[in-house]
């Protein structure tokens, strides 16, 4: 069994910025902790970009402190607010392919992890050019069994206006490129929506999950009556997330983590017994 945490749209901002009220730094640094303290076994985390809100070097600095610290395995793509150049230069380890982009493969046991960049500097939208395309068909070729994808940039429209309008224009260039190897594309990761998201796209699933700072909300939009969804981007401050992939040669399960719950835990097992009088052993008499 693999396990990998995907965390996005983190966001993070200089000292002694905030970001729509918020505090990205704190929020990332509850994240990793929450990690560490449950899944401390994960083979792999992923960040799919807009690592850093204005992509300046001492949020990149503020954002690489806290994984360092962590000791988790982790990958970080770029999204449309970093500045690959600056990330490049700032966070240690980062990846860098031979044209320069963020990009690259990551074997965990037969599992080929491929990240993808798909930033566009000076626009908000993504994009997978010739070049991006043809290093992911020769790593493609180059591998055999199954593949999972990580990208900033979802691939398709999802029913909000705005952001479908900032997502993959490159989307059928990229399904041309995977089209051969069907069979073997078991998932893609991305962020970008900051929203729990789940489905199919051609065929393929894909989730996506919260981000660390502030989240899109959907007042207005996923209309399927002919009326207008708003033109509006409108953001929410709902409690920060990330999502944790348990994936073997027959499943993948996808778990949504909310973090900054603060409920205390009980037993539901302990709680039903004593209030109802009875046992949740269904072979109890
Ligand atoms: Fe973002």
């Amino acid at each position: 069994m693999i396990k990998i945490v995907h965390v996005s749209d983190t966001h993070v901002v200089a000292e002694p910025h905030r970001l729509y009220g918020l505090d990205p730094r704190e929020r990332l640094s509850r994240t990793i902790a929450d990690i560490r303290a449950n899944h401390e076994d994960a083979d792999l985390c992923v960040v799919t970009g807009d690592l850093a809100h204005w992509g300046e070097a001492e949020a990149y600095d503020a954002f690489a402190e806290r994984w360092a610290a962590a000791g988790l395995p982790a990958v970080f793509l770029i999204g449309n607010h970093d500045d690959r150049e600056v990330f490049q230069a700032s966070v240690p380890g980062a990846m860098v392919d031979e044209d320069g982009f963020v990009q690259g493969a990551r074997r965990i046991g037969d599992l080929t992890c491929l990240f993808l960049d798909t930033v566009t500097p000076g626009s908000h939208m993504g994009s997978l050019c010739e070049r991006r395309r043809a290093r992911l068909t020769r790593i493609l070729a180059e591998t055999s069994g199954d593949v999972a994808i990580f990208l900033h940039h979802p691939p398709l429209a999802v029913g909000v206006a705005p952001m479908d309008a900032i997502a993959l224009v490159d989307a059928d260039g990229l399904a041309a490129v995977l089209e051969p190897h069907r069979a073997r594309i078991r998932h893609l990761f991305f962020g970008h929506l900051h929203r729990p998201i789940s489905g199919t796209w051609r065929g393929w699933p894909f989730s996506g999950t919260r981000g660390v700072n502030h989240q899109l909300a959907l007042d207005g939009h996923l209309r399927v009556d002919g009326r207008p969804a708003s033109d509006d981007i409108v953001g929410s401050r709902e409690p920060p997330g990330y999502a944790v992939a348990l994936i073997d040669d027959r499943s993948t399960v996808v778990h949504f983590v909310d973090v900054l719950d603060d409920d205390a835990r009980f037993s539901l097992v302990a709680e039903e017994t004593v209030g109802r009088g009875y046992a949740l052993d269904m072979g109890a008499e």
